[in-house]
C-alpha cells in the first residue's frame, strides 16, 4: 500500500518557504509565506506572550485535559475579540481549533452536517488552501470574481453578480480582513451590500478572520465579521491567533457557528464537539491558554494591543515607502494600490516571468501568483527590491 500512493500536488506556499531555506545567496529577501517579520528579519515571541508564558509556567499545575471544545475562557475571550458584543453569546455555538486552518476545516465539515447540496463560492482568487480542503471534503465549491486586476482594487459589481448566484443554505466564503492574496478589502459600505446580498439570497457567509488587527485596527477589522454577525440568522467564522498573537506554531484558533435562536444552539454545539472528538479530541492548549492569559489581564492585553498596533503601523510604513520608492523609479503610479492595500499581502499583477526573474537573478522570494509578503520586508529591503522590479521590467 505505501508503496503506491496517489501523489498529490505541493501546496505552492510551503514549496517556495523551502526553496528560500535552501539559498545560499547571502543577499536574499522572503517575501513568500505569510510570517511577520520585524526589522532584523525576526519573527518575534510578543512580549505579553512571553510573560504570559513565563507565569504559565510558574502557575500551571496540571496538564490534564481540558474540555473537547478546549478551555471555556479561551473561546469565550476570542469570539468577543472577534465579535464584541455583535450577536448573543449564547447563539454562539464554539470550537477551539488547531490554528486558523483547523477551524476552517471544522467549519467545513460542520456544513456537510446541514443541507445537502451545499455549495462553497470562494473569492477568485483566494487562500490556496481553501479550495484543496472544500475539495479534499468533496463539497462543490464555485468561485466568485473578487479582484479587478486592473486597479487592484476589488471587483465588486463582478463579486456581487457572482453572489447572486447562491442559493439558499450555500456557504459564502469571505476574509474578514487583510485578503489573501490579494491585499483588497470591502468598505464599511460594502460590507453593508454583501450582508443585504446574503440576507436575499439566504446563503450563509463563512467568514475566515487571521489578520484581524493587521489592517486597519482590532475593531475596524472586525467590523464586516461584526456587521454580518448583527445581521444573519446563521454565520459560521474561522479565527486564527497565528498571526495577531505571533503564536504560529502552537496553533491556537477558535470555529464560531452562530445559530438562528439560543434552541438551536444545543445541537451545533454537540456537533462541533463531535467533529473535534473525530478529528484530534482535544484542541491544543499552551497556546489558547496564553492567548486567554493576555486577553482576560489588563496589562497583558494592553501591551499586546501596542506591539500589534506597532506591527500594524510597520507594515503600513513599509507599503507607502515601496509606493514611494516605485513612483520614483517608474515614473508613474501605477504601484500607488500597495500603499492602499491593508494586511501582510499585495498581490503586484507583475507576470510569472518577473516573478521567477526576480528569484533567481534577485534572490527575492514571493509567491507565483505575484504576491509579495509586505512584512518580509524592512526600510533597507524595500529599495532593494523596488529596483529589483524596475530591472525586470514590472
Ligand atoms: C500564507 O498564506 O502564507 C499563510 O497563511 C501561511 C500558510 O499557512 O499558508
Amino acid at each position: 500500500m505505501l508503496t503506491d500512493l496517489t501523489p498529490q500536488p505541493a501546496d505552492k506556499i510551503l514549496e517556495l518557504m523551502q526553496m528560500f531555506r535552501e539559498d545560499t545567496r547571502s543577499q536574499k529577501i522572503d517575501l513568500g509565506v505569510g510570517v511577520y517579520k520585524n526589522a532584523q528579519g525576526v519573527t518575534p515571541v510578543m512580549r505579553a506572550v512571553k510573560a504570559a508564558e513565563r507565569r504559565l509556567v510558574e502557575e500551571q499545575t496540571t496538564k490534564s485535559y481540558t474540555s473537547l471544545i478546549g478551555d471555556p475562557a479561551y473561546t469565550a475571550a476570542l469570539r468577543d475579540l472577534v465579535l464584541g458584543d455583535s450577536v448573543s453569546a449564547d447563539r454562539v455555538a464554539v470550537a477551539g481549533t488547531p490554528g486558523g486552518t483547523g477551524a476552517l476545516r471544522q467549519g467545513f465539515e460542520l456544513a456537510r452536517y446541514g443541507e445537502a447540496g451545499t455549495t462553497v463560492w470562494l473569492s477568485s482568487p483566494t487562500w490556496p488552501n481553501h479550495p484543496t480542503i472544500v475539495q479534499y471534503l468533496g463539497i462543490p465549491m464555485r468561485p466568485y470574481r473578487y479582484f479587478d486586476t486592473e486597479s487592484r482594487g476589488v471587483d465588486f459589481d463582478g463579486m456581487l453578480s457572482d453572489l447572486k448566484g447562491a442559493k439558499a443554505g450555500d456557504l459564502v466564503l469571505l476574509h474578514g480582513c487583510c485578503h489573501n492574496p490579494t491585499g483588497a478589502n470591502l468598505t464599511p459600505e460594502q460590507w453593508g451590500q454583501v450582508a443585504d446580498l446574503l440576507e436575499q439570497t439566504g446563503a450563509v457567509p463563512f467568514v475566515d478572520i487571521a489578520y484581524q488587527g493587521f489592517g486597519d485596527g482590532l475593531d475596524e477589522d472586525a467590523y464586516g465579521v461584526r456587521l454580518l454577525a448583527s445581521r444573519m440568522p446563521e454565520m459560521i467564522i474561522a479565527a486564527s491567533c497565528s498571526k495577531n498573537f505571533g503564536v504560529y506554531r502552537d496553533r491556537a484558533g477558535l470555529l464560531m457557528a452562530i445559530t438562528p435562536d439560543a434552541a438551536s444552539h444545543g445541537q451545533a454545539q454537540v456537533t462541533l464537539s463531535f467533529l473535534n472528538r473525530q478529528n484530534y479530541s482535544f484542541p491544543p492548549d499552551h497556546g489558547a491558554r496564553v492567548v486567554q492569559m493576555i486577553l482576560d489581564d489588563d496589562a497583558l492585553r494592553a501591551d499586546w494591543k501596542a506591539e500589534l498596533e506597532d506591527v500594524r503601523l510597520g507594515m503600513l510604513g513599509l507599503r507607502q515607502q515601496l509606493a514611494d520608492e516605485l513612483r520614483q523609479r517608474t515614473n508613474s503610479d501605477r504601484f500607488d494600490f500597495i500603499a492602499k492595500h491593508r494586511g501582510m499581502f499585495s498581490r503586484t499583477e507583475i507576470t510569472p516571468e518577473q516573478v521567477l526573474a526576480l528569484r533567481e537573478e534577485h534572490g527575492i522570494y514571493m509567491i507565483g501568483d505575484s504576491r509579495m509578503n509586505v512584512a518580509g520586508l524592512n526600510a533597507e529591503t524595500v529599495p532593494l527590491l523596488a529596483a529589483a522590479m524596475v530591472a525586470v521590467g514590472a
